[in-house]
Formats: structure tokens, C-alpha cells, sequence
């Protein structure tokens, strides 16, 4: 039999695991906390159906009807969510996504419908031309020999029409996810001249051209239908180039910055916090959704450690607000 090892000559003075010892005391200590107030729950509203349809990538998401959103969101709002970001699925798409800014566009029609139900919720619109397109891709696109270019200034005015229109709906915050350069100023001048100097504006300051959003494109019928969005979301790699992003995104006046994704870019969160200390939100995407739910239906994980551990994860990285489809199960796990 080894023998025990012997106690150290010295006794220890200074022992962290006194702060580790029980339940309560570790509370007291407790440097970070997710809140149901830093949430914000993504929402998919369809034109094209009746009754909601399950995202098959994304186990517990749906697409809703335009007649049930309104619900959905008050719902949401009982349960203690305070803002909700809303994303559209048009009947018909074309190449200049006239559906993103029709005055009665799936969208603009939510936002009437769930504002009139629940005025007080933030309701938050995901701008973007993607879905609209019938190409897929993010702004007005060129196609040359299997080539294609995504034309950056002449989607401005589009982007911009859209946000405005958002705004005429009743959006409190639009939220530019589209990448092309100089979106910001664009839309917020097009706000101003509209009258909506209020309209808030969270850009999706540096969002990467990432992997992770396979199941949200099931979710949203968005996917590009040929080439990929690598010339205008953010190669992976590259740190300091999400800061000049951000940099520029708060000169053109953003109100609010976004990472985007989360997980696999936390470090840039943190970088983005201490640098400009703006209000700072993290998109916990499709991708790591759907990882954590697959893994916990097959019994590998436990999925509420696992996400409590991945919200914490955010916060300590300096995330005030936490876009993440698992909203409304924190809530409901915050409240016991
Ligand atoms: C639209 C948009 C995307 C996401 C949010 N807005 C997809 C994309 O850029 O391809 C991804 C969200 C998610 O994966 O949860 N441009």
C-alpha cells in the first residue's frame, strides 16, 4: 500500500476552494450572470404557410405563420423575454429582393401584427437581402462565367429601403447582417430623412463568413445558390480586421455591436468589449444550437448545463445582449 503523502510542513495560508465549498458562498463570489433581460429570441415568420412548420436542422425552432406571430411573441413576452429578432421568409423572391422592403412584406406585416399585440416587447428586424433574393445572396449579385459578384454600393439603397420601411412597421432596433461596406451610414441617413432619428441600430459588425450557419439557412431558405458569401463576410482568421469593422461600423454611428458567431469567436468578443466598451451583443448561431441539441438528444451532454455554461461563456467575454435560440429555455431555467 502507498503511504498517504504527508501533510507540507507549511500549512497552506491561502486556499481558493474556501470560496468553492457550498452553493451559497459560491454564489456570493460570483463574478458573471445571464439575465433573461440580455436575451434576444430569433424568430422566423413564413409567407408561404398556414400552421408552423419545424426546422428539421434545428430541434424546437419553427417557422411560423403570419397569423400565429403575433402570439408567439406575446408569449414570449409572458415568459419574460423582452426582445425578440425577426427574420422573413417571402412567397417570391427576385433579383432585386423586392420583398424585403414592400410596405406589406412578410416582415413589415409581423412587426404590425406584434406590436399591436404586445407593444412593449423590442422588436428587433434582421436586415438583409438574402432571403429575398432569388439568388441568395446578400446584396444585388452579377453573375459572370460562374463567377459571381456581389455589387456593394448599388445594395445601399436597398438595404436602406428596407430598414426604413422596418421602422414605418414599428421596429425599435434594425439590425444590418448583410456585410456590404458603408450599410451603416446609408441606412441611418436614410432613418433620419425618414423621420425615424429614433430607430436604433445593432450592425452586425463582424460577422464571419462561417460554417455555422448551415441550419439557420434550412431555417430562413436563405443558402446562396451558387458561390458563397467569403468576399463580403469576414474570413475567419483575422482579429484585427473585426476591430476596424467595428470601428467603422460605430463612425457610421451603430448603436449597437454584434459578434457573430459566438462560440468559435469569443476571443474577438472579448477584443471588441475592451477596445471600444460599446454596447456589445453575440449571435449564439444555428450551428452551435444545433451541435449542442444533437448531442444531447443522443444522451451526450446535458443540454441545460451545457447551454448555462455556454451563456456564461458569453458574458464573461464582455456580451451584454445574447441573441440565442435557446431563449426562451433559460427563462424558464432563471426562474427556478
Ligand atoms: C442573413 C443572416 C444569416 C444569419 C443571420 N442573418 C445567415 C447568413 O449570413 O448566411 C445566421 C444566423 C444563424 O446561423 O443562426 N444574412
Amino acid at each position: 500500500m502507498p503511504r498517504p503523502p504527508s501533510p507540507p510542513k507549511h500549512p497552506l495560508l491561502k486556499r481558493p476552494r474556501r470560496l468553492r465549498s457550498g452553493e451559497a458562498i459560491r454564489s456570493l463570489v460570483r463574478e458573471t450572470a445571464v439575465r433573461t433581460d440580455d436575451l434576444i429570441l430569433p424568430l422566423f415568420v413564413s409567407e408561404k404557410i398556414t400552421a408552423p412548420v419545424p426546422v428539421a436542422s434545428m430541434p424546437g425552432v419553427f417557422q411560423h405563420p403570419l397569423k400565429t406571430i403575433a402570439a408567439v411573441a406575446a408569449e414570449a413576452a409572458a415568459a419574460g423575454i423582452r426582445s425578440i429578432l425577426l427574420f422573413g421568409i417571402p412567397a417570391k423572391k427576385d433579383e432585386r429582393a423586392t420583398g424585403a422592403y414592400a410596405k406589406n412584406g412578410i416582415v413589415q406585416r409581423a412587426v404590425r401584427a406584434i406590436k399591436k399585440t404586445t407593444p412593449a416587447l423590442v422588436v428587433i428586424t434582421d436586415v438583409c437581402l438574402c432571403e429575398y433574393m432569388s439568388h441568395g445572396h446578400c446584396g444585388i449579385a452579377h453573375f459572370e462565367e460562374g463567377h459571381v459578384r456581389v455589387l456593394n454600393d448599388e445594395s445601399l439603397s436597398l438595404l436602406a429601403k428596407t430598414a426604413v420601411s422596418h421602422a414605418a412597421a414599428g421596429a425599435d432596433v434594425v439590425a444590418p447582417s448583410d456585410m456590404m461596406d458603408g450599410r451603416v451610414a446609408a441606412i441611418r441617413h436614410a432613418l433620419d430623412d425618414a423621420g425615424f432619428q429614433e430607430t436604433i441600430i445593432m450592425s452586425y459588425a463582424a460577422k464571419f463568413a462561417s460554417a455555422f450557419y448551415g441550419p439557420f439557412r434550412d431555417a430562413a431558405e436563405s443558402a446562396p445558390q451558387a458561390g458563397d458569401r467569403k468576399s463580403y463576410q469576414m474570413d475567419g482568421a483575422n482579429a484585427l480586421e473585426a476591430l476596424r469593422e467595428v470601428a467603422l461600423d460605430m463612425e457610421e454611428s451603430a448603436d449597437i455591436v454584434m459578434v457573430k458567431p459566438g462560440l468559435p469567436y469569443l476571443d474577438i468578443l472579448w477584443r471588441v468589449k475592451e477596445k471600444f466598451g460599446m454596447p456589445t451583443a453575440v449571435y449564439n448561431v444555428s450551428g452551435e444550437y444545433a451541435m449542442i441539441k444533437a448531442a444531447a438528444q443522443n444522451g451526450w451532454l446535458n443540454e441545460r448545463d451545457t447551454v448555462m455554461e455556454m451563456m456564461i461563456s458569453f458574458k464573461r467575454a464582455g456580451a451584454d445582449l445574447i441573441a440565442t435560440y435557446w431563449a426562451l429555455d433559460i427563462a424558464r431555467w432563471l426562474k427556478k
